[in-house]
């Protein structure tokens, strides 16, 4: 699939909170108490995952401008890097963030390889890091660490709670689909692990590489197997190809699609008409009908021109977490265990619902069931309150 267009070059670094593209020679002074607190954006700019990664940035800015232009009482400036979701380039790019360009915090990323790169640098560094989507388990379970957060969600926590939803609504057999890779993985792994307790089954695990789009082969295969039900985990510019996909293949009157709510959040618009009636698991839903939501969407629009979406909401409440954090000291980001202390102990009216942290800095936060109805991703019930994951492995108290 073509790469979206926005404007940025493959690779670029853009530095400044105009978003004015320098050279990456350019020298910032030390930080000094009172100079501008840097913040790295690592994350795809270009690639299936560009517009995820335009929308948490501008989500993050929302919140800042919303702030008059700071964090903390701090005035804030940007670092800005296109991570291309490629995993083989995430230790190179996170270092070149926090070696060269010595940022304050790193904001990213989406994709979960790319995500456990950066974590892994963030934990040999001492390197702040706050995750705004990638769902990668480990980074809140066994690589859980002080200096990492997560705004988004763990793989296993969007998709556990579908499990259940599923079963009650009386489908017993099910075949999967997702790209072949940790997110994918695990995603079908937290809905499996609730679908099989309840007493239903997998009939097929159907995968094809990340980030592959030619979904024929498989589609047929579901045709084949006639399971009562499909669930599904792809993103971005996949997931707009696979419900187009899956619609014209005429199964979806008759073989029921669901999915991880990314496979129809911020791909509406591109999905038209296909996506009506796809039912999904989610940490959102549009039409959620409490006041920061109301005011986070009207300001989206006010600010972009575009309607707000979930990986809008996560940029947005990273920005909001981190402010708490430079709140409780002064704006002096060097006093980092008490930094650290106030973002754990963070509760945020987030335009999701409430969020809270866990031990391992994952979000506590309710599990939305929606469907697409009219080009919206509709509340349907909430499918579980306050979902906690399990920080499997993580030794954190
Ligand atoms: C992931 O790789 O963790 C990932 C990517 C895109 C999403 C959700 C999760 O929309």
């Amino acid at each position: 699939m073509k790469a979206l267009d926005l404007g940025i070059s493959r690779r670029t670094l853009l530095v400044g909170a105009a978003g004015v593209a320098v050279g990456s020679s350019l020298r910032i002074p030390a930080i000094a108490q009172g100079a501008p607190i840097k913040i790295g954006l690592m994350l795809p700019y270009t690639g299936t995952f560009a517009k995820l990664g335009q929308f948490i940035d501008n989500g993050f800015r929302l919140y800042v401008e919303q702030k008059g232009g700071k964090l903390g009482g701090r005035d804030v400036t940007f670092v800005q890097l296109d991570d291309e979701s490629k995993p083989e380039a995430g230790a190179d790019n996170m270092n070149r963030l926090v070696g060269r360009e010595k940022v304050d915090l790193v904001v990213g990323t989406v994709h979960s390889g790319v995500a456990m790169a950066m974590v892994k640098v963030a934990r040999d560094t001492n390197s702040m890091l706050i995750i705004p989507n990638a769902g990668a388990n480990d980074a809140t379970g066994p690589m859980c660490a002080p200096n990492i957060f997560r705004t988004s969600f763990s793989n296993w926590q969007a998709t556990f709670p579908a499990g259940k939803a599923m079963y009650d609504a009386g489908i017993r057999n099910v075949a999967t689909i997702t790209w072949r890779y940790t997110a994918g993985a695990e995603m079908i792994g937290g809905f499996t692990e609730n679908f099989t307790k309840q007493g239903g089954k997998i009939v097929e695990d159907l995968t094809i590489p990340f980030p592959e789009v030619e979904f024929q082969a498989l589609i047929t295969r579901i045709a084949t197997l006639k399971p009562d039900a499909v669930f599904a985990f792809f993103a971005g510019g996949g997931a707009v190809k696979f419900v187009r996909d899956y619609d014209a293949s005429g199964l979806r009157k008759t073989i029921p699609l669901y999915g991880a709510g990314f496979l129809t959040d911020g791909t509406l618009e591109a999905q038209g008409a296909a996506a009506n009636g796809v039912k999904t698991t989610l940490h959102y839903a549009d039409n959620l009908d409490n006041p920061a939501n109301i005011a986070f969407l009207k300001a989206f629009k006010a600010k972009t021109g575009q309607d707000g979406d979930i990986y809008a909401v996560q940029g947005f409440d990273a920005a909001a977490l981190y402010d708490i954090g430079l709140k409780a000291v002064g704006g002096d980001h060097k006093a980092r265990d008490k930094m650290v202390a106030a973002m754990g102990a963070a509760k945020i009216d987030s335009p999701r619902g409430p969020l809270s942290f866990n031990k391992a800095h994952n979000p506590i936060q309710n599990i939305y069931l929606r469907e697409v109805r009219n080009g919206r991703n509709e509340l349907v019930s909430v499918a579980q309150a306050n979902v906690d994951d399990p920080a499997r492995g993580c030794r954190l108290t």
